[in-house]
């Protein structure tokens, strides 16, 4: 049910899941401790959201910069991308009554093939569903993304499908994972880093940012609600006056 505590939410926020390294540094632990926990936290603040009627969430989970970090890590992401999927597909009826559509934004050839087909049956199982839009980026880049939908764009040139002065922005956004999605409104980073980081970037244009200290794996439902009653006080122009 939508939450009435907000006068206004945003159409979609972006959560930028920072601070799970630090987190499990903090406590001695290694690092994909901070993953583990950051998951969790993953999965409550993307149902919170949900129950306050935020109607498009995209999450950040693994960049396509985030290759070269050590491989044990790696593989503990991408473990934990592959438990998420398998709880998303044993709990696929309950997602369903919630009205939950699932996307995964990114560049998934470099993902196993167990992964992919995953990926592919949520996103179809769940494709007619409207109330909440649950994007989790995976193997993500915003400037891999906007190059992927300008190369779509050189190709239907080449086939004269259109002709360059046809070109708009949203012959762009066409090409982007996001396509029917709404601009990122609000993007929230925790972990004190104020960066975007190569996430959406074409979709954040005229997004707000709100940051805090707090570590992902800490961060809270309270943190959420912090973060949205700075966006409705923020006085958005969109380049006006
Ligand atoms: C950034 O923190 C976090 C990541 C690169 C990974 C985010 C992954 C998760 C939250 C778990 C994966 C969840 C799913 C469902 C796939 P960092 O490691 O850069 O933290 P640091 O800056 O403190 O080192």
């Amino acid at each position: 049910m939508a939450d009435s505590k907000f006068t206004i939410l945003p159409a979609h926020v972006g959560v930028i899941m920072d601070g799970n390294g630090r987190w499990a540094k903090n406590r001695g632990l290694p690092r994909k401790m901070g993953h583990i926990e950051g998951a969790k936290t993953f999965r409550k603040i993307g149902e919170y959201a949900g129950n306050l009627g935020i109607r498009h969430i995209s999450f950040y989970a693994f960049s396509t910069e985030n290759w070269s970090r050590p491989e044990d890590e790696v593989t503990a992401i991408m473990k934990l991308f592959g438990d998420y999927l398998k709880e998303a597909e044993d709990r696929l009826q309950e997602n369903l009554e919630k009205g939950i559509r699932l996307r995964f934004l990114g560049d998934r050839s470099a993902l196993t093939d167990e992964l992919r087909y995953a990926m592919d049956y949520l996103e179809d199982a769940t494709k007619d569903m409207t109330k909440v839009n649950l994007n989790l980026a995976i193997n993500y880049g915003g400037q891999q993304e906007i190059l992927h939908s300008v190369k779509n764009i050189a190709e239907d040139i080449l086939s004269e499908k259109i002709k360059p002065q046809d070109i708009t922005l949203e012959t762009i956004q066409a090409g982007l994972y996001t396509k029917e999605q709404p601009p990122v409104d609000l993007v929230i980073r925790p972990s004190g880093e104020q960066r975007l980081s190569n996430f959406l970037l074409w979709q954040s244009a005229y997004a707000e940012f709100w940051y805090s200290d707090v570590l992902w794996p800490d961060f809270t439902e309270n943190d959420f609600d912090e973060a949205l009653r700075a966006f409705e006080k923020r006085n958005r122009r969109f380049g006006g006056v």
